[in-house]
């Protein structure tokens, strides 16, 4: 299987990379950092080093691949609105502009190479189940994901490609090493790519985990919102005080 992943260089999509070379896959692994990416290349990888906001260089990246089965657009980052009534626009639009617009300009160089029987999975997270605490810019792009998602996998059914949506738990990672809250069910990077490779392999539509994280988020984002904000309210205020 030829398979090109973003978001390569670091964390859960250098874990998938390394796993899908292990299998014998032929994998295109791809990023900014030319160091990190070199590593994956002594494994065997195709390299690709380009920052995905700029279109001109994801056209150019393209341009070195040929047929692919798989594209995992994976590559992200997070940043919290400290303070919401000082709202950091600019803040918002970075994220915006990585995890979302990004993802548009990979999209639209990459989908043509990606074969008649291919899958297109595009990585999100359960914080889209539940919203919280300063989460505004991370939260909304990855919602944004997940409509992407959903509606390209009507538009592409015809085409022969399936599209499934990854939305991970916490992962052990350095976009997560940087979190200053408590991450419940932290999963490692390796039990992460393990569970997507599987869920991509069967052709999910959907591929979340983990489930003791996943339940109690969904249960608490059906609650009416009023409630919602009453239980983070308490949440916040017992947490402080403990602090
Ligand atoms: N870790 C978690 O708990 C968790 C949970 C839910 C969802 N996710 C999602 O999973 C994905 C991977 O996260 P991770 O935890 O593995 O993070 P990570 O270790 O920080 O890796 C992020 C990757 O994205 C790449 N990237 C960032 N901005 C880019 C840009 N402008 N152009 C090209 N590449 C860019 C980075 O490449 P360079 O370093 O080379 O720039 C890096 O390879 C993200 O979409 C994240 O939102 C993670």
């Amino acid at each position: 299987m030829r398979v090109l992943i973003t978001g390569a260089s670091s964390g859960i999509g250098r874990q998938l990379a390394m796993d899908y070379l292990k299998e014998g896959h032929q994998v295109w692994a791809c990023g900014r950092d030319a160091g990190r990416l070199a590593q994956l290349q002594v494994l065997g990888a195709n390299v690709l080093c380009f920052d995905g906001r700029n279109p001109q260089a994801c056209h150019q990246a393209a341009d070195e691949v040929t047929d692919l089965d798989l594209l995992i657009l994976n590559s992200g980052s997070c940043e919290y609105i400290d303070n919401a009534r000082e709202f950091d626009s600019l803040l918002f639009a970075r994220v915006i502009e990585t995890n979302l617009i990004a993802t548009a300009h990979v999209l639209a160089a990459f989908l043509p190479r990606l074969q008649r029987g291919g899958r297109l999975a595009l990585v999100s997270s359960s914080v889209t189940w539940l919203p919280l605490p300063r989460a505004e810019a991370y939260g909304a792009s990855k919602a944004a994901l997940d409509y992407l998602a959903a509606t390209l996998r009507l538009d592409l059914a015809a085409a022969g490609i399936g599209v499934t949506l990854v939305r991970p738990g916490f992962v052990a990672t350095p976009l997560t090493a940087r979190n200053d809250f408590p991450m419940p069910a932290l999963q490692t990077a390796e039990r992460a790519s393990r569970l997507i490779r599987h869920g991509l392999a069967r052709g999910q539509h959907e591929v979340h985990f983990p489930r003791r994280l996943i339940w109690p988020l969904r249960l608490l984002g059906a609650l009416p919102s009023g409630l919602w904000l009453r239980l983070s309210r308490f949440i916040t205020r017992s947490k402080d005080a403990t602090a």
